[in-house]
Formats: structure tokens, C-alpha cells, sequence
């Protein structure tokens, strides 16, 4: 489930040239996808379609091994491919045959098949693999976090390379069964439907399936000593919560949060249209990083998330995601915007339902922190760049720019565009330019102006001030 990155015109003829239409020989797939933020995320040359992932990991080593069968397609004839992998492996085959495998990096695994696959041909990765996910550093960095009875995947726009062998871009989504060996006693929490939990010889294996189309970096692994809870939506969605044992002083606060998960669901389904995926819930790890992601079905929170009492407005925030960012993704990462600033202006809208102000008086309080000097408007929101893709100003300026359009088209349209993209977009990737022009189409007007000035110029633009307000 791959989309090609929409290639510039002239840097398209340019490709065309190098890679005659004809070539049937077969050639190396690419080690990056084309994300000018990212060269080496995701790979070229096939399509992942499923990933089935069998794994045991021991919480007191932070030893993680098992197998990845991967099912993909190739998009052109190959030689060899890369996969993303940070963690060491003892064996590939493709198509049941043994194949050659050699790093290249921190992050590449080139695997070269024992005959080169024809374009559009369906193939078969299965990848044996070990190692200490804490031990892995990409480009100085870790995705995951080791915690006392633990460790979590959690991170964007990467977290993959860490747990399992990829296609490490949103551009190429996939369906997950996830299946994860842990002592006794301790928990394996990941997305969508918990499928099974079987106990023998000291380990419980906990089964996860996610069936509908998932970005990489929404797929997460957690193992650690969970409370969980269950329950059934009124649409009958399994909805399912975990908690750290060790949530300490933020444990009530974590629960009264999370908990108004399916109500908070319920109210963004009247605002974006139906929840598009298979289960529901979170997970509290005893982690010490901050923030919150909105892994698929089961976002991630921070105990700090929760550190001053419940914080349903970060429940919001996630769950806007499942419909903006999760179902809808970016092209690029340079198209950030579409998850966070719709993430942050679900917060306002959730606000502004709870009376606790509205999203105009909230527009224009951001708007007044930030003095024309302040570097926050010299933030593009509409290609940030890759060290600013989560600049407070992608979020706060991004929900500017949505109350903008809001009072530029009207409550009537606005709110048809909020519930219509992810429709025209379900499971899918859009960029910024797809956005604009969807929101021209359904309101009739031009808007490429207002966005312009919202999204890509270096300076303070006009309060978004409410038709007729007149601030
Ligand atoms: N998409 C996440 C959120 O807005 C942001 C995660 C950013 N990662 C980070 N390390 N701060 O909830
Ligand atoms: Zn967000």
C-alpha cells in the first residue's frame, strides 16, 4: 500500500531520462523513498502489503528476538532491495530461499534475493532477527524506551528500525499482526484487537491485529506491568486501556483521562466522520519523556501528560490524529501540518464544546503570545523543515491558519471540509497542496492566498479575526 511521492516536474523528466521506461533488466530498489526531509526513510522498489511479527523479549536484558514475515510487491524489477532495521540478523529468504544480507549503515539491510524479482510480482521476506532495541542509535537518536519492567517503541517520525525490519515511511502502509512473547506477569501492549493471550512454560504471548492500513512509525510495542481495561463501544469497538503499574501520583489523573476515550471518539466522529479503524484505547507506560503519539488505535501517552490532574484535551489531540495523520497521512513529512495543526484545532473545538472558551478566543490568545519579533512566525507550517517539524508553531500557527479558513469560508463549509477530507483521503496520503485545493473545491472560493499567508510566509500575518469582528 504505497503511494509514489509526487515528483516536480522537471526533476521528473530528469528521472525519466536515467531510468529508461524500458528497462526490464533488473536493478537495486533505492535505499530512501524520496522524502527530501528524510533520504534514508523507507526504501524503493516494492510495496509492503502485510507485516506478521513473532517475537519474545525479556524485560530484565532488554533481548528482543524473533521473525518478521514481510508480504510485498515489487514496483519494479529487482536485484536486490532494502529493508530499515537497526537490530542484528542471523537470516533472510525471499520466497522461501535463503538470501544475501548486509548492512549498509545504522539503518539499511540490503538483501539481495537468490533471483531478482519481476516487476509486480508478490514475494515473501522472512527475516530472523535479534538484539537490544536500547543499544540501537540512528543518527544519534533511540525510538525506544527502556524503562524499569520494560520498554516502549514510540516516535515520529520513526520508531520501526528499532523493533522490526521495514518499509520505514508513511508513504507505504500496511496491515500488522503483532504477536509478542513476555514473561508471566508482565504485559506486550501493541495496535488494534487483541486477538489472543495464551499462557505456557513461564511466557504469555499476547496477540495484536491492526487490519486496517498502518504508517510504521504508528505501529508500537510495549512490554512492561500493565493494568488493563476493557470495554465495548456503543458501536461494539473493543476498546482497550493499560496503565503502568508504577504511574505513581499521575495514575487517577492518567484513568480519568483516558477513560473518556470512547466519548471523546463518539464526539470527534460527529465532527470528522466515522472512527476508521478496528479498536480503541491508550497506554500509559512508566516512561520519562513528555510527550503523547497517536499510535494507531492505541495512542502513547507520558505519565507528565497527566502530571496536573486529567487531561482530556491530549486524549483529543490523539484520537483527532487517527482520522488526521493515522488514515490520512502525509505524502512527505514536509506536510506535517495536516496532523498537528487539525490536531491542536480539534483541542480548540473540544474546548469550545466544553465551555471553556471558544476556538476564536483561543485563536486569539496564541495569536497575542507571540509578539511580531517572536521567532515562532518566521515557522513555516506548511514545509517547516526537518529540525522544525515539531515547532510549536506547526501546531499553534497551524490551528491559526485553520480558524482563518474558518472565518473566511463560514461554520457551514468549514466544518463540511473537516469531515469531508477524511473521506476523500481514508487510508491514504495527501499533501498540503491536496488540502487546498479540496477546501477551494467544497467552499468555491480561492484560497491559495489565505494559505499562502498562513502557511508559508517568514512574518506575523493579520489577526485571524472573526467576519465582522473587527480586531
Ligand atoms: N505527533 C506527536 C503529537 O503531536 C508528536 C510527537 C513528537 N515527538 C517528540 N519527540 N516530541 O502528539
Ligand atoms: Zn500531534
Amino acid at each position: 500500500m504505497h503511494r509514489r511521492l509526487i515528483v516536480p516536474g522537471a526533476l521528473a523528466s530528469v528521472l525519466l531520462l536515467a531510468v529508461p521506461a524500458s528497462a526490464a533488466s533488473p536493478a537495486p530498489g533505492a535505499p530512501g523513498i524520496g522524502d527530501p526531509y528524510y533520504p534514508a526513510s523507507g526504501n524503493g522498489g516494492y510495496d509492503v502489503s502485510h507485516y506478521d511479527l513473532r517475537l519474545t523479549y525479556r524485560p530484565e536484558t532488554d533481548r528482543l528476538e524473533g521473525t518478521a514475515t514481510i508480504l510485498a510487491t515489487a514496483t519494479q524489477s529487482l536485484s536486490r532491495f532494502n529493508l530499515d532495521l537497526g537490530l542484528d540478523v542471523r537470516e533472510v529468504r525471499v520466497d522461501g530461499r535463503p538470501a544475501v544480507s548486509v548492512r549498509e549503515g545504522e539503518q539499511e539491510l540490503v538483501v539481495t534475493p537468490a533471483r531478482p524479482l519481476a516487476e509486480g510480482r508478490p514475494f515473501s521476506v522472512v527475516v530472523r532477527y535479534a538484539g537490544k532495541p536500547s543499544e540501537v542509535s540512528i543518527g544519534g537518536w533511540t525510538a525506544w524506551h527502556r524503562t524499569p519492567d520494560g520498554g516502549v517503541a514510540a516516535q515520529e517520525p520513526e520508531s520501526a528500525a528499532w523493533w522490526f525490519p521495514s518499509n520505514d515511511h508513511p508513504l507505504d502502509k500496511a496491515t500488522y499482526d503483532v504477536s509478542v512473547a513476555v514473561p508471566d506477569g508482565s504485559q506486550a501492549i501493541s495496535n488494534g484487537v487483541l486477538v489472543s493471550q495464551r499462557s505456557r512454560l513461564g511466557w504469555t504471548r499476547y496477540t495484536w491485529r491492526s487490519d486496517r492500513p498502518q504508517a510504521s512509525y504508528l505501529a508500537t510495542l510495549a512490554v512492561g506491568r500493565f493494568d488493563i481495561t476493557t470495554d465495548t463501544t456503543a458501536n461494539g469497538l473493543p476498546v482497550l486501556n493499560a496503565y503502568s503499574k508504577d504511574l505513581g501520583a499521575d495514575a487517577g489523573a492518567a484513568r480519568a483521562s483516558l477513560e473518556r476515550t470512547a466519548e471523546v471518539a463518539e464526539w470527534l466522529t460527529e465532527v470528522f466522520g466515522p472512527y476508521p479503524f478496528n479498536a480503541l484505547g491508550g497506554y500509559v507506560p512508566n516512561v520519562t519523556s513528555g510527550y503523547a503519539l497517536e499510535t494507531q488505535t492505541r495512542p502513547f501517552y507520558s505519565p507528565r501528560q497527566f502530571a496536573n490532574g486529567a487531561n482530556v484535551s491530549v486524549v483529543v489531540h490523539e484520537l483527532a490524529h487517527q482520522w488526521y495523520g493515522d488514515s490520512v497521512s502525509v505524502r512527505g513529512w514536509k506536510d506535517i501540518w495536516i496532523n498537528e495543526g487539525f490536531a491542536r484545532y480539534s483541542q480548540w473545538l473540544w474546548s469550545e464544546r466544553e465551555g471553556e472558551g471558544t476556538a476564536q478566543e483561543l485563536a486569539d490568545w496564541v495569536y497575542a503570545q507571540h509578539p511580531e519579533e517572536d521567532p515562532f512566525w518566521t515557522v513555516l507550517p506548511g514545509d517547516p523543515g526537518p529540525e522544525r517539524q515539531f515547532h510549536l508553531a506547526v501546531y499553534d500557527r497551524g490551528a491559526l491558519a485553520l480558524q482563518a479558513l474558518r472565518n473566511e469560508i463560514g461554520d457551514e463549509d468549514f466544518f463540511a471540509v473537516l469531515k469531508g477530507w477524511p473521506a476523500e483521503h481514508a487510508y491514504g496520503n495527501a499533501d498540503v497542496g491536496d488540502f487546498v485545493r479540496y477546501a477551494e473545491r467544497v467552499s468555491g472560493r480561492p484560497l491559495a492566498g489565505l494559505f499562502h499567508t498562513w502557511l508559508y510566509e517568514p512574518r506575523r500575518p493579520a489577526a485571524p479575526a472573526a467576519a465582522g469582528a473587527g480586531i
